[in-house]
């Protein structure tokens, strides 16, 4: 019956883990999902999370979630991403739903455009996005477009090509927005950037789809990270905005997210919201309950809030720490060929070091050193004892 199913490629971030699981190396280094790894490199349990889950382990039912899942998570997590002084959330104009993580957040956005978006079936994506992007709108139903957004030369924004191409989209086009932490480049515009972001996406008419999966990440402050998003709607923009708990909680496998939509009146929003439901429904029925009842748990406790947000803090002064020790180390010690500043100055999870396809490759087959094969690293996967290692691996790459 399948005789004529094509092999596919494997996947460009999680093909990488696949590889890395196979090699027998020792000194093995895996740089490519973009996993938060503690100073040792083992997977970091977050005591706030560990505290949260603990209380409820074993006397939680296991019944089902509504469609749109748990509402103690939903509200607190717009909350979150919108602040509490929020006018949509104020007046009751925003429609969320809980989502299987950012990509379930992602999905049921892109879905819900292709069907009810008036004005336009095409979404514009940076270049370099997030290599899921393209596949979930795609498959979502919309057409995928690009706009300029990285500059190779300068390692930077292309602030004048993004403009250029943002203007030059037919009125009414969706354009998806990284809030912060831009995955894979770690270029992010400043706050100047973003409010005249607002005034070209208001000229032409244009809708903000935002992506936040890293909010904290960013700088280390859930309300800084939130500036894109919270600048939009104040400005009077109707935007969508998908959150992840994967990278701020540690929550990976549980799959805890957020999809919400400003509308203009409660009224507006029971209409969207009961057309969510009908969208979910047949997808996946209701979201696991597991992960939103950790993440409800800490949002809505003062006391694991406080401390949650000083190890979001932690993570991203640990991810800040081994930026400053890989540029010395290439630039100091080995003298790599290059400047190697970006790395410091990229933000998030991630560097684009700037290394090209056959220097990574010749870096996994040589030194089991993983990475995607853009150049980007999971600056998360470095700690004191592979740093070193990591540094000699491409000074010989670049060297060759
Ligand atoms: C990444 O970019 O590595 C993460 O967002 C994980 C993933 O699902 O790709």
């Amino acid at each position: 019956v399948w005789s004529a199913v094509p092999a596919g490629p494997p996947d460009p971030i999680l093909g990488v883990t696949e590889a890395f699981r196979a090699d027998t190396n020792p000194l093995k280094i895996n740089l490519g999902v973009g996993a938060y790894r503690d100073g040792s490199g083992k997977p970091y349990i977050l005591p706030s999370v560990a505290a949260a889950e603990a209380a409820f382990v074993g006397q939680a039912d296991k019944e089902y979630l509504p469609i749109t899942g748990l509402a103690s998570f939903t509200s607190a997590a717009a909350k979150l991403a919108y602040g509490a002084d929020s006018a949509p959330l104020k007046q009751g104009a925003l429609a969320v739903t809980q989502s299987i993580s950012g990509t379930g957040a992602l999905r049921i956005g892109g879905a819900f455009l292709a069907r009810f978006y008036p004005s336009s079936k095409t979404i514009y994506l940076p270049t370099p996005s997030w290599g899921n992007h393209t596949p979930i709108f795609r498959d979502s139903g919309l057409d995928v477009k690009q706009y300029r957004y990285f500059d190779k030369r300068t390692v930077g924004l292309d602030w004048a090509g993004m403009l250029d191409d943002i203007r030059a989209a037919p009125k009414g086009s969706i354009i998806l927005l990284h809030a912060c932490a831009h995955n894979p480049t770690g270029v992010d515009p400043t706050r100047a950037q973003w409010a005249e972001l607002s005034h070209v996406l208001k000229e032409g008419n244009l809708f903000p789809f935002f992506d936040m999966a890293y909010q904290g990440f960013a700088s280390g402050d859930i309300d800084a990270d939130a500036f894109a998003p919270r600048h939009f709607v104040q400005q009077g923009h109707q935007i969508a905005l998908c959150q992840s708990f994967a990278k701020n909680m540690g929550l990976y496998g549980e799959r805890v997210g957020l999809f919400s939509l400003t509308t203009s009146s409660p009224e507006e929003k029971a209409r969207v919201d009961s057309q969510l439901k009908i969208l979910i429904r047949p997808l996946y029925s209701n979201p696991p309950v597991h992960g939103a009842r950790i993440a409800s748990a800490i949002l809505n406790d003062p006391g694991l809030y406080k401390q949650w947000e000083g190890e979001v803090k932690g993570m991203a002064d640990r991810i800040i720490s081994m930026r400053t020790a890989l540029y010395n180390l290439l630039t100091n010690t080995h003298h790599t060929p290059g400047d190697w500043s970006h790395i410091k100055s990229q933000i998030g999870m991630f560097s684009f070091t700037g290394l090209t396809q056959p220097q990574t490759e010749a870096l996994a087959a040589k030194r089991s050193v993983y990475m995607t094969k853009d150049g980007r690293i999971s600056m998360a996967g470095l700690n004191e004892g592979n740093i070193e290692y990591f540094a000699e691996s491409v000074d010989g790459a670049v060297k060759g």
